[in-house]
């Protein structure tokens, strides 16, 4: 695992080095779909990344944000990247993005790097080791009333039907806890709750490159990562339901979503 973890953290910061450097210079922005964007670093990015890990892993497949799948040949193993993972904060130099890489294999998640280049945080957890934050040990926070939590969350960019519902659950979380943020980052918003900044996160539709590291940094930090129903999501699904918490507030998260059958959309 050693070797795999390395790879991906000289990735992640190999990536995190050129997005620093264009912070403020974005250039060109494309949009993928109405509030969509892309620019040329989110791809110049993904590109250092993809080559850094398939020097060393050839065979490995690839599912990332902006060149899609690529096959592996030999290995289980599916590398999730998503290059950087708050966009449209980083095209209006809004400083709170990050690289996520992921690595799974046979639907475990084995391995995840969350790199924040402003900050120069790095999130890392490895299956059954634990969490870390700059190699330091990382847990989830004690609050275990929701009363007293601070939550994140997302909202998709083209769902409408998915948006209106995240709205309805916004406005009732907010008003039974300190608050709720909607920071950009779904990455980063997960690895926050890793390290008991926040109490939890949620999105809908979100996809896998953006929850794929920090789904494993939450679990191996002691919390907990489901459906917004409470149960396990399944890896081959490219967009899920998430929401992912300190465990101790999750089945009251949980309960105000079923209240209104508002977890099935
Ligand atoms: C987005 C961010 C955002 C979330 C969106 C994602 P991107 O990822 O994670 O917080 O609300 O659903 O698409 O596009 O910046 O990689
Ligand atoms: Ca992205």
């Amino acid at each position: 695992m050693t070797k795999l973890k390395d790879t991906a953290i000289k990735a992640a910061r190999a990536a995190g080095e050129l997005i620093l450097q264009r912070l403020g210079d974005v250039g060109k922005i494309e949009y993928k779909g109405v509030f969509n964007l892309v620019t040329d670093v989110d791809k110049a990015a993904e590109k250092i990344i993809i080559g850094i890990l398939h020097k060393e892993f050839p065979d490995d497949a690839i599912l990332a944000e902006e060149s899609g799948v690529t096959d592996g040949t030999g290995t289980k193993r599916r590398w999730l990247i998503d290059p950087i993972d708050g966009t449209t904060n980083f095209a209006h130099s809004y400083p709170f993005f990050c690289v996520s890489i992921a690595l799974e294999e046979a639907g475990q998640l084995l391995l995840g790097v969350v790199f924040n280049p402003v900050a120069n945080e790095l999130f890392c957890a490895e299956k059954g080791a634990g969490a870390w934050l700059n190699d330091k040990p990382i847990k989830v926070s004690k609050v275990s009333k929701l009363e007293e939590s601070l939550l994140s969350t997302g909202f998709h960019s083209s769902s409408r039907a998915s948006e209106h519902s995240n709205r309805e659950t916004f406005m009732r979380i907010t008003d039974r806890t300190h608050g709720v943020r909607r920071d950009g980052s779904a990455a980063l918003d997960m690895c926050f709750v890793a390290c008991g900044r926040t109490e939890g996160f949620w999105e809908r539709q979100i996809a896998l490159w953006d929850i794929g590291a920090g789904t494993i940094i939450v679990k191996e930090a002691g919390g907990h990562v489901t459906d917004l129903s409470g149960h396990d999501f399944d890896l081959k699904n490219l967009r899920v339901n998430i929401l992912a918490s300190n465990k101790l507030v999750h089945q009251q998260i949980v309960g105000i979503l079923a209240e209104t059958q508002l977890a099935k959309n």
